[in-house]
């Protein structure tokens, strides 16, 4: 039998698509387990979510490191310390820089909520929509250096030409949560 593949998520926030890959891992929908959480902001949602579901928890203040580069090198030593073969950013609202690029490049992926390289950065729902567009839509995409920047896995499109923004990121979040599982299964596959 071959090895299960083991999953890190890096999230700032709620965690809805960290509960969505864990969700799939646990449900056998994808062939792999999510060891380890990684999250800059200790008081998230996620960080709950994450001890619910028994998943390790590497959760720190950026500040409170030196440097970046320190932090990032933490970051890769506890990726390596626990195994992990692709990592997912889920809402992890920090740019990668070359420290932990050069370690993990190639084998780090994203979710944003448009249709990159259309609204990168944050509040690309609202600002999407404040500038009237009719199709929203979800990336996924390598992570490198740049903001929402890397060359583009799967991208959905969402018609919406509505004005209610919380509807709205429910479609996009449905989306989400079916989209990212399902291309996890994919690269996990092809590799
Ligand atoms: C998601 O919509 C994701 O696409 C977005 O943050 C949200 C996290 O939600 N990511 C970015 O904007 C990255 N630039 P969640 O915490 O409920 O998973």
């Amino acid at each position: 039998m071959t090895k299960k593949k083991r999953l890190a998520v890096f999230a700032s926030g709620t965690g809805s698509n960290f509960e969505a890959i864990v969700n799939a891992c646990e449900a056998g929908k994808i062939p792999a387990d999510v060891v380890v959480l990684v999250c800059d902001k200790p008081g998230a949602l996620v960080v709950e979510r994450a001890a619910r579901h028994g998943v390790k928890t590497l959760a720190f203040v950026p500040k409170l490191f030196p440097s970046k580069a320190d932090m990032e090198t933490a970051i890769a030593d506890f990726l390596d310390e626990n195994e992990v073969d692709l990592v997912c950013l889920a809402g992890y609202m920090r740019i990668l820089s070359s420290t932990l690029l050069s370690r993990y490049g190639g084998r780090i992926i994203n979710i944003h909520p448009s249709l990159l390289p259309a609204f990168q950065g944050a509040r690309a729902v609202e600002r999407a929509m404040e500038y009237g567009v009719k199709v929203f839509g979800v990336t996924i995409h390598y992570v490198d250096e740049t903001v929402d920047g890397g060359r583009i896995i799967a991208q959905r499109a969402i018609p919406y030409e509505g004005e209610d923004i919380d509807e709205l990121f429910g479609l996009i979040h449905a989306v989400e949560h079916e989209l990212y599982p399902a291309t996890i299964v994919r690269l996990l596959a092809e590799r």
